[in-house]
């Protein structure tokens, strides 16, 4: 009768796509994109602006067709069963579509009465509590605040109960303490079994992901733990800190050798795939007074930096 996968626990693999493409007006905005994303996991998915990973999230939830390439979400197939994963996918968009003239409260019970929730009143209660929104039920979600409208944007998400978790950049604008907070749930919602793939510009939070896949220009350049992508760049790192580290700056982006080099607060991350090549570029410049060298670990920042700056070299 059914096609659905025949187990009850639900595929340990909950989205599974391959060679994904989408083009708009005859430019490939998403370009052969395969990603897999396993249950109760968080997987962050990173990448500048316009590179393509709106675009992905809808054609993984079936809202959108790809050109080509296929794929499972929650076991459905993403050409054909779109209706299927769609009443199990939490899709939180990137912009706020909730009833800004209705209630905390009002909010959810609506959004649980278009699901046909059973006790659609105990749902939105429940949801109230479990997000910390208890004594602000009353409040216009018009007049919330950057950060507790987002929160009532996943407490909305969350009412169906779905077993994936579609998030495009939750936390865009939001300050840091209710970002931190915004996490702390969704860490609680994926102990408890729920998958999440999430959009995010900050760093910060792609650290917090189980896994990440960074999206630039439309091309999927790496997916993995952040170690494994640290790694996978090869990069050697210096930190240099010292009284003008700007002027320095200047002077080592000339030096060959050197193939990322940024600044952090007081101090330049230099970093490069050749260590021979690296320390000889920087060696005239160690004894120099007042600066510090000290050799690093890349950070999952040094790492992007290198990706976008390789991929925009692709793509000249
Ligand atoms: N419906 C559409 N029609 C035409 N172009 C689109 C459409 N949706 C997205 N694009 C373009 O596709 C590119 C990727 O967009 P998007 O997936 O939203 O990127 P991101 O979410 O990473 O910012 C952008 O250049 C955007 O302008
Ligand atoms: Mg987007």
């Amino acid at each position: 009768m059914s096609t659905a996968p025949a187990t009850v626990e639900g595929p340990e693999t909950v989205i599974d796509v391959h060679h994904l493409t989408k083009s708009f007006g005859g430019r490939k905005v998403v370009d052969d994109v395969s990603m897999s994303v396993k249950k109760g996991r968080i997987h962050g998915f990173l990448g500048p602006n316009g590179s393509g990973k709106t675009t992905t999230i809808r054609m993984l939830c079936g809202l959108l067709t790809p050109d080509s390439g296929d794929g499972t979400c929650l076991g459905f197939d993403i050409l054909t069963q779109s209706d299927r994963i769609r009443r199990r996918v939490g899709y939180m968009t990137q912009k706020f579509s909730l009833y800004q003239d209705l209630s905390i409260r009002e909010n959810l019970e609506f959004v649980a009465r278009v699901y046909g929730l059973p006790d659609a009143r105990g749902k939105a209660k429940a949801a109230i509590e479990r997000l910390g929104l208890k004594g602000r039920e009353k409040q216009l979600a018009g007049d919330l605040s950057g950060g507790w409208k987002q929160r009532l944007a996943l407490g909305a998400c969350i009412l169906p109960e779905p077993a994936l978790l579609l998030l495009d950049e939750p936390t865009a604008g939001v300050d840091p303490q209710a970002r931190r907070d915004f996490w702390n749930e969704i860490h609680a919602l994926a102990t408890d079994g729920l998958s999440v793939l999430v959009s995010t510009h900050y760093m910060d939070e792609a650290e917090r992901c189980h896994e990440i896949a960074y999206i630039a220009y439309g091309k999927l350049l790496v997916q993995g733990t952040v170690d494994e992508v640290i790694e996978g760049t090869g990069l050697v790192t210096w930190t240099v800190s010292g009284p003008d580290v700007h002027h320095l700056q200047t002077e080592l982006s000339k030096q060959p050798g050197i193939d990322m080099i940024a600044p952090f607060g007081l101090s330049l991350h230099v970093a490069g795939h050749d260590e021979t090549a690296l320390e000889q570029a920087i060696a005239p410049y160690r004894d120099r007074s007042g600066f510090k060298w000290e050799k690093g670990e890349a950070t999952l920042e040094d790492a992007f930096i290198d990706l976008m700056g390789r991929s925009q070299d692709n793509f000249r």
